[in-house]
């Protein structure tokens, strides 16, 4: 498949790319601004404007493309680049690839379990309404974005990504310092779910959802098996045979972290990946000792 990807640079980017290319598949990385070279295509997320020469005819589309997140405090500024780089900048490429000659056959693009807001125990997946607060707002709008694309009869997959595990990056990386140091605990109570995935399953999940024509809307990127960040703290402490007896109190994560504590650490949702499991996808690694194993062998 020739397989054009956002994003194309970041942490499950890399990943995918290189997992794609082993196969033998033509990988287009679509690029922001300037450099450009073989096997890329410029694209600008402000306009949607994309260099179809160098596209050429398109099978696939993995839409990551994104601001990070977690990439520092939420101030006005990195809220609005959150939310710009998702739903306006999804709206705008989904037009874009609509208007090509030949639309590609299927999009799969991220989304994030953020849209289930703060939830506590309740049990969700892809039919359970989406919540509130700015992580919900800002994945609504980047769901609703692909409509453009999926109205002119291409295949949209919504993939909700969980929290993606892998010690080269994202969330694990910047825990594993403090739990390596013994200093690692708790968030809060530490009662609220975490919905996780390896980075390895993701990929595989991005590449399933690419091939089965089932697979349609929003799909739960995540483990079966959601943990609360108690067991979450306990199972990185055992994988690193470390303590993690020094909880990080809510007040103070709300005093270093502000709005971001509440919406990325201390929310809780319990998600299901109902499609994946009904579509037959096998992970392999459902349970979360099985994700830190390597950590465990390091
Ligand atoms: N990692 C997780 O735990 C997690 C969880 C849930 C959802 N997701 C979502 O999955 C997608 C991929 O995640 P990731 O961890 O690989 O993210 P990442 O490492 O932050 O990479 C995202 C990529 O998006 C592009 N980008 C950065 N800022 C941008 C901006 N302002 N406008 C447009 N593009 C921008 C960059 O690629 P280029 O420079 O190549 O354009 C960057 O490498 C993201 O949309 C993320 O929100 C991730």
């Amino acid at each position: 498949m020739r397989i054009a990807i956002t994003g194309s640079s970041g942490f499950v980017g890399e990943a995918l790319v290189q997992s794609l290319r082993v196969d033998g598949h033509d990988i287009v990385r679509l690029q922001r601004g300037s450099g450009g070279g073989p096997g890329t295509a410029r694209w600008d997320p402000a306009t949607g404007a994309l260099d179809q020469q160098a596209l050429g005819r398109l099978d696939a589309v993995v839409h990551l493309a994104g601001e990070n997140v977690a990439g520092g405090r939420w101030n006005a500024t990195r809220k609005r680049a959150i939310a710009d780089s998702r739903g306006p900048a999804t709206t705008a490429l989904c037009r874009a690839l609509a208007a090509l000659p030949q639309r590609p056959a299927v999009l799969v693009s991220a989304s994030a379990t953020g849209i289930y807001g703060d939830r506590g125990d309740e049990l969700l997946d892809e039919d359970s309404p989406a919540g509130s607060g700015f992580l919900a707002d800002v994945a609504r709008a980047w769901e609703a974005g692909t409509e453009p694309l999926r109205a002119s009869g291409t295949r949209v997959v919504n993939l909700r990504i969980g929290m993606v595990l892998d010690p080269s990056g994202g969330a694990l990386r910047r825990m594993l310092l403090p739990f390596r140091l013994g200093i690692g605990g708790r968030l809060g109570a530490g009662r609220q779910w975490m919905s996780w995935i390896t980075r390895d399953d993701l990929v595989a999940a991005i590449r399933f959802a690419l091939r089965r024509a089932e697979l349609r809307g929003p799909v739960a990127a995540v483990s079966p098996n959601p943990v609360t960040n108690r067991e979450f703290t306990a199972a990185l402490g055992r994988a690193l045979r470390r303590p993690t007896i020094l909880p990080a109190p809510a007040f103070a994560l709300k005093l270093v972290f502000g709005e971001m504590a509440s919406a990325l650490l201390l929310a809780s949702q319990r998600v299901q990946p109902r499609r994946l499991l009904a579509a037959g996808f096998a992970f392999t690694a459902p349970t979360l000792d099985q994700a830190l194993a390597a950590l465990r062998r390091g």
